[in-house]
């Protein structure tokens, strides 16, 4: 646009798919929804709703206000997230071993979220960092659980913990 003989650039956040308008993740309440409806698909799901729901027994009124914060920081910096992303998901694959097909089944749960429902930069940006940290969590994971389930497994064959390496 040319106002004065000034070029403007007006930048416009939106996204066209399908014919339909999509906005991108600009405000913490679309965080909230982004969020929201993600951990609603992966309490549907039947392989990671039961491990959430059943296995972890997640306190989600506690849960979810943590994953806000965490993914506000991470898109918006409207939020300062300071816990330890890592130490429930070891806690976790104590109780059940870990299989890398339940990170990648979070991951692509997550992405058809975002797809659901935003276009655009931080929706792209949203996209990559999940990948990044399934990554990373799924490295970490491996390299220190098995020790732990391997003690698990020894503990209930053996009634005693050993811890060998
Ligand atoms: C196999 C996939 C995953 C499973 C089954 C899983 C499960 C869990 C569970 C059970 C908790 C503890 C919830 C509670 O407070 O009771 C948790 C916490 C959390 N998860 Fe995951 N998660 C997975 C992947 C991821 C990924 C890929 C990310 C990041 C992109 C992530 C980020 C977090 C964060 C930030 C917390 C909160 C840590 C805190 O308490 O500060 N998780 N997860």
């Amino acid at each position: 646009m040319h106002v004065m003989g000034f070029s403007i650039r007006i930048k416009i956040n939106q996204a066209t798919r399908d014919g339909f308008t999509m906005k991108d993740i600009e405000t913490p309440q679309d965080v909230h929804q982004l969020i929201s409806e993600f951990y609603q698909h992966i309490r549907d799901d039947a392989v990671l709703g039961p491990i959430f729901d059943e296995v972890a027994e997640v306190d989600w009124p506690n849960h979810l206000p943590v994953m806000f914060t965490f993914w506000e920081s991470l898109l918006l910096r409207t939020e300062h997230y300071r816990g330890n992303a890592l130490q429930p998901h070891l806690n976790l694959f104590q109780k059940i071993p870990f299989e890398p097909a339940f990170m990648s089944q979070w991951l692509s749960i997550f992405k058809s979220t975002v797809d659901e429902l935003f276009a655009g930069e931080v929706a792209e940006r949203a996209k990559h960092f999940a990948e990044g940290i399934a990554h990373n969590l799924d490295r970490q994971i491996t390299r220190r659980v098995p020790l732990m389930t391997e003690g698990v497994e020894l503990e209930k064959r053996t009634g005693r913990v050993e811890r060998q390496r």
